[in-house]
């Protein structure tokens, strides 16, 4: 097992979950983030958890002379830093290109030249439009115009993946990358898009939950305790580097059928309303019908997989947030 992990956006979502299962592992953990969108709060409880073993940097991952020393003293780095969710990506697309790309180059450069294996978060995203359901990590990437803020975020994390799969081909660097689902699950922010989040919010709350376009577009939503496990595993797998997985839940749902399935689980009666994507997110705003990973390469590499319900996942956030 690797002892000495290097996080980037440890103070976020995701992060804050992977740094405590490392921590709860015996494992050393350094986080860098800027708290853009992560918060002191998610480092506050990791320094609480383990004084000696954790440290928290704050800093910014497209800085290579404050990436590269921490890089060197690692024994892995697992990079999730990234502008994320769709309000704030098609709100702020320069901050979301630079960000992405722009810390993927540093983080890359630095784990080469210091011979360290890094996992790389990228996302379902990066399927954009493709029908060829479920996807499967070989499959064509289809994505819309540029034109259309959204598809930059795909791009952005695409890129990621070429460059990460670049410097491994020319540089031997050992990287594995991940394509997340939607993951959720306590600490996951609603202001920046989140759906899940933001239903069990306005349920809780008796207010409308505002289902975007018709909401028969699907996903599938993997609990991040069980997309946590699955990271440590590939992450401490060198049969992993150099091959893409698809990481997440495959049970698929309609974005209608959640949220009363929500209102279900929360015994709420809050009304459900129907918004165009226009109002929620302008004109011109393309979204994708269904999205569903083929788990085959991750199971095939692991044994196992995220299997936690749906129930269970709305029921725990509603007890964090209730
Ligand atoms: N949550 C999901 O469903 C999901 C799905 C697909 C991919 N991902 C990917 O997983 C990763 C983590 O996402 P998350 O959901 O935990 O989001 P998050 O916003 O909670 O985490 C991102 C973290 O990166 C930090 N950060 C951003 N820019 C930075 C910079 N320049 N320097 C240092 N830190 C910076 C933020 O402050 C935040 O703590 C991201 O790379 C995201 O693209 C997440």
């Amino acid at each position: 097992m690797l002892h000495r992990i290097f996080i980037t956006g440890g103070a976020g979502f995701i992060g804050s979950h992977l740094a405590e299962r490392f921590l709860k592992e015996g494992r050393e953990v350094t986080v860098l983030d800027n708290l853009s969108t992560g918060r002191l709060s998610n480092v506050k409880a990791l320094q609480a958890l383990a004084p000696e073993r954790f440290r928290f940097v704050e800093g910014c991952a497209t800085e290579p002379n404050v990436v590269a020393p921490l890089v060197a003293e690692s024994d892995a780095v697992v990079h999730l830093a990234a502008a994320v969710g769709v309000r704030l990506v098609v709100e702020q697309p320069i901050h979301t290109m630079r960000t992405n790309i722009g810390a993927t180059e540093t983080v890359l450069d630095a784990a080469s030249a210091a011979g360290v294996p890094l996992l790389y978060a990228s996302t379902s995203e990066v399927y954009g439009k493709s029908a060829m359901l479920p996807f499967t990590e070989n499959a064509d990437l289809v994505l819309g115009p540029t034109s259309i803020a959204r598809w930059g975020y795909a791009a952005s994390k695409a890129t990621g993946e070429w460059m990460a799969l670049a410097y491994g081909a020319e540089r031997d660097l050992e990287v594995t990358i991940v394509r997340l689902f939607n993951t959720v699950g306590p600490r996951q922010l609603g202001r920046y898009g989140m759906v899940l989040p933001n239903f069990v919010k306005a349920a809780l709350r008796g207010e409308p939950l505002r289902v975007f376009g018709d909401g028969q577009q699907t996903r599938c939503f993997a609990h991040v305790k069980d997309v946590t496990q699955v990271l440590g595993g590939l992450l401490d797998e060198p049969a992993a580097r150099g091959s893409v997985f698809n990481v997440g839940n495959d049970v698929e749902v309609s974005i209608l059928a959640l949220a009363e399935r929500v209102c279900a689980v929360a015994g709420s009666d809050s009304e459900i309303q129907l918004v165009p994507y226009a109002e929620a997110y302008g004109h011109g705003f393309e979204d994708m019908r269904r999205r569903v990973p083929s788990l085959a390469a991750l199971e095939a590499a692991l044994g196992y997989r995220p299997r936690t319900g749906l129930d269970e996942i709305i029921a725990d956030l509603i007890c964090v947030l209730a």
